[in-house]
């Protein structure tokens, strides 16, 4: 391989992983070795990459001497075990999980947003959950214009979000509905196939899940507003890849439609898809594979003066996980 950087990725085998390798290709990112961790299952398996075939290795205590960068999306468990361990080895540490990310001394990182404060780091960064980075580029924007107030979220989040058997668990339902046999769940609680599941994560305080208090927890640590009202709720949806989100924001001082479009016009990532006439507005099977979030349906709130409607999308497995990894390495070198 050509001069650059040594990259260890953990988790090469599953969905975010994968997208990891194909965006450090597509963005001819300096690589000048690659080494491919994952669990035991995984041994003798290989990974291609510039051409190249890499063995895949089972992820060790030792696996990062020399390492430059090492990317981490094998969950939380694996990023607590390992991540301290690749640090001691002198690497710089991005993760995927949500182990780090609220601990005051790891910047928690969305290039566009907050790129400056990847600088403080102490060896690791971590990257916002996935449906929280697509919510968070067109808050940006607004909250930069107008001083945001209060935030309501909806998401509607592709399976491929939890992974590789979330991918594989909607496609063996489908096929499985279009044989007229019985449709088993073994991943989610409840069969995805033709149907929406308003569950993603534990239950935890007040009836909220775990991915929903996550939103309100990492838009404000990257807003730097440690106290603003946000009100959640995520929902899983039959969508392979690209996760949707219905917003309502209201702001201190009143921005109109064409104001906020202009604001999510200038900011970068994000693409204005918005012509209601001619029935264009951000859908997953537009935004699947692109690295922008788009942003459309924006609209004034009728039944509040200060406050809009918008719908983003955003391919949560480009800039909603791996494609953010590479761009805070990017921001690095
Ligand atoms: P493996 O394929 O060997 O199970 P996804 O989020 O798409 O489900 O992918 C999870 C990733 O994390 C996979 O690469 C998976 O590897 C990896 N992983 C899961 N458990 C472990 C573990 N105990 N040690 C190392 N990697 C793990």
């Amino acid at each position: 391989m050509a001069s650059g950087n040594r990259i260890a990725i953990v988790g090469v085998t599953g969905a975010v992983g994968q997208t990891t390798l194909q965006i450090l290709e597509q963005r001819k990112f300096p690589v000048s070795e690659l080494r491919a961790y994952a669990s035991a299952r995984s041994v003798g398996k290989t990974i291609r990459f510039k051409g190249e075939t890499i063995p895949v290795e089972v992820v060790s205590e030792d696996s990062f001497k020399g390492i430059d960068f090492a990317f981490f999306s094998a969950g939380s468990e694996q990023s607590k075990k390992y991540a301290p361990h690749a640090v001691k080895a002198g690497a710089i540490v991005i993760d995927k999980s949500s182990a780090f990310r609220m601990n005051a001394e790891v910047p928690l990182i969305v290039p566009e947003i907050n790129g400056g404060a990847a600088r403080d780091h102490k060896g690791i960064i971590a990257c916002p959950n996935c449906t929280t980075i697509v919510t968070v580029m067109p808050l940006k924007p607004l909250h930069d214009v107008g001083r945001l107030k209060r935030v309501v979220a909806t998401s509607f989040q592709a399976v491929s979000g939890a992974g590789v058997n979330g991918v594989a668990e909607l496609r063996e339902q489908t096929i499985a509905w279009t044989k007229g046999e019985p449709i088993k769940s073994k991943f989610f609680q409840h069969q995805i196939a033709f149907n929406v599941i308003p569950h993603i994560d534990k239950f935890v305080e007040g009836g909220y899940t775990g991915e929903e208090i996550k939103l309100v927890n990492e838009v404000r640590k990257i807003l730097a507003i440690p106290d603003l009202p946000i009100t959640p709720t995520t929902v899983r949806v039959p969508v392979f890849t690209a996760h949707s989100i219905s917003v309502n924001a209201e702001t201190e001082s009143k921005i109109s439609a064409s104001e906020a479009r202009a604001a999510f016009e200038r900011f970068p990532g994000l693409r204005v898809y918005d012509d209601p006439a001619q029935n264009r507005y951000p859908m997953p099977i537009i935004v699947e594979g692109q690295d922008d979030c788009y942003v459309g349906r924006i609209r004034e709130d009728i039944s509040c003066a200060n406050a809009l409607n918008f719908w983003v999308v955003g391919d949560q497995l480009r800039k909603g996980a791996a494609l953010n990894g590479v761009q805070i390495a990017e921001l690095l070198i």
